[in-house]
């Protein structure tokens, strides 16, 4: 395996290259963050639509060697911490889960989710990446930055430039790496034109990376 970790998507459809260039790496380079790169992720975040445009998404964030962000990572699990101390930026989400009328606001998760596709795609516009993790303490979490009662914390992101090295992280973690253990389901098993369909019925050769755009019109237009 190489030191300068890189990875392109196979992807059978063209697709932008920022989509196709990101991934979710555990190493990040040492060069830290601008103060204005981050506020331009939070800014392509702010202009996500969310349901009657309720934004209930929260970001606390903070930048390596500031103590907003020992108390973020003090809030990771036991694996994240493993890893997640190379990033030069961690951020917590939260989200608001009630509307303004007090109701349960069942599309805040997805309005948050709408928020970090945003920052994700400016963040990959500039070269920056970020790792999402659920594994945090939420409860603990929730405590530890005074989120009121009607929030939930979501994950927490670990933000940086692509880059570091593959020594940066424990030996057990090294070969999750390697861009060979990055798979995807093919579109017949999530896309219908019709009914769902538990199971579609693919041949070994059609499912994984090996199978080619042909054979997926082929199947898509059966
Ligand atoms: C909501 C969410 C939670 C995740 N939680 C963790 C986590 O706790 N720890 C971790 O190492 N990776 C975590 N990941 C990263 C996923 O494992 C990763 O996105 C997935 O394997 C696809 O890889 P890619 O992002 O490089 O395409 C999480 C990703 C998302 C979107």
């Amino acid at each position: 395996m190489k030191n300068t970790i890189a990875k392109e998507n196979d992807t059978k459809f063209e697709i932008l290259p920022i989509l196709k260039e990101r991934y979710s790496p555990r190493t990040f380079s040492k060069t830290p963050l601008s103060e204005v790169e981050l506020r331009s992720l939070f800014e392509a975040g702010r202009w996500a639509s969310s349901s009657y445009n309720q934004q209930p998404w929260r970001i606390i964030w903070g930048i390596k060697g500031n103590k907003t962000y020992d108390r973020i990572f003090s809030c990771l699990s036991e694996f994240n911490q493993s890893w997640a101390s190379n990033a030069p930026v961690l951020l917590l989400n939260g989200f608001k889960k009630t509307t303004d009328k007090g109701e349960e606001n069942f599309l805040a998760l997805h309005d948050l989710g709408l928020f970090m596709g945003n920052v994700s795609a400016q963040a990959q516009h500039l070269g920056i990446a970020l790792h999402q993790m659920a594994g945090v303490n939420f409860e603990k979490a929730k405590k530890e930055f005074n989120f009121p009662k009607d929030y939930h914390v979501a994950t927490a992101v670990a933000i940086g430039h692509y880059g570091g090295n593959i020594e940066d992280l424990p030996k057990d973690l090294r070969d999750q790496e390697d861009p060979i253990n990055r798979t995807r389901m093919m579109q017949q098993e999530f896309t219908f034109n019709g009914d769902y369909f538990n199971e579609p019925e693919l041949d070994s050769s059609e499912r994984g990376l090996n199978s080619s755009k042909e054979q997926i019109m082929k199947k898509i237009n059966n």
